[in-house]
């Protein structure tokens, strides 16, 4: 079966929490991390991997010895993701428990953040949750890209989202779209 279908079912199985009826497109992925500084990237962990699309593209981009690894709760995405990038630490867990996991690998900070979360379907506690557990390894100056849907800014968890990101980061920049993604979608591109 293609990822494509996988992701799907996926998504009819969770419709909350994969947020999303296909995997994102490289033209996406492109956006999230060609801005990103990577020369001063030594460690950085992706969240919400689905089927690899943005876990794969982090491989081409990371400097030699930067350390690498991805979280996804859905099983099923986390085997195809893990199969994809057979050299990639995936941890099929939830990304509420990133302190731990960098605490076990003996990861002390985290440069860049690289998200695939569905933040316009979480409520307000979710949302709130997972930043938490994001600023715990995220210091000053750290890179974080996540993308959104130009319909969920329509909803008000994508608009309370927005207006977190612009309180809690130093630079919040815009990507132009990716019209060929399914939906069409932009990167939020921040910096603490
Ligand atoms: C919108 S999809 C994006 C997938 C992939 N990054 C892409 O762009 O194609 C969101 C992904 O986040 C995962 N996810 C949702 N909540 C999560 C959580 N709490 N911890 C880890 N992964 C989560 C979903 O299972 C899904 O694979």
């Amino acid at each position: 079966m293609s990822h494509h279908r996988h992701f799907f079912r996926a998504f009819l199985r969770n419709s909350g929490k994969v947020g999303a009826v296909a995997p994102s497109s490289p033209e996406l992925a492109k956006l999230m991390l060609e801005w990103m500084d990577w020369d001063s990237i030594d460690c950085v962990v992706e969240f919400g991997a689905g089927t690899g699309v943005f876990t794969e593209a982090v491989q081409r981009y990371l400097k030699p010895g930067g350390r690498f690894f991805a979280i996804e709760r859905d099983p099923v995405l986390a085997e195809i993701t893990r199969s994809r990038c057979p050299e990639v630490d995936l941890h099929e867990s939830c990304v509420s428990r990133v302190a731990t996991i960098c605490r076990e690998a003996g990861i002390e900070k985290v440069d860049a953040i690289v998200c695939g979360l569905p933040w316009a379907s979480f409520s307000s506690e979710v949302q709130d949750e997972f930043l938490d557990a994001m600023f715990e390894v995220l210091p000053e100056g750290g890179q974080f890209a996540t993308f959104a849907y130009w319909q969920g800014l329509m909803l008000p968890a994508g608009q309370r989202f927005r207006k977190y990101l612009r309180q809690h980061f130093s630079t919040v920049e815009q990507s132009p779209t990716a019209w060929k993604n399914l939906p069409p979608a932009f990167v939020y591109r921040c910096e603490r």
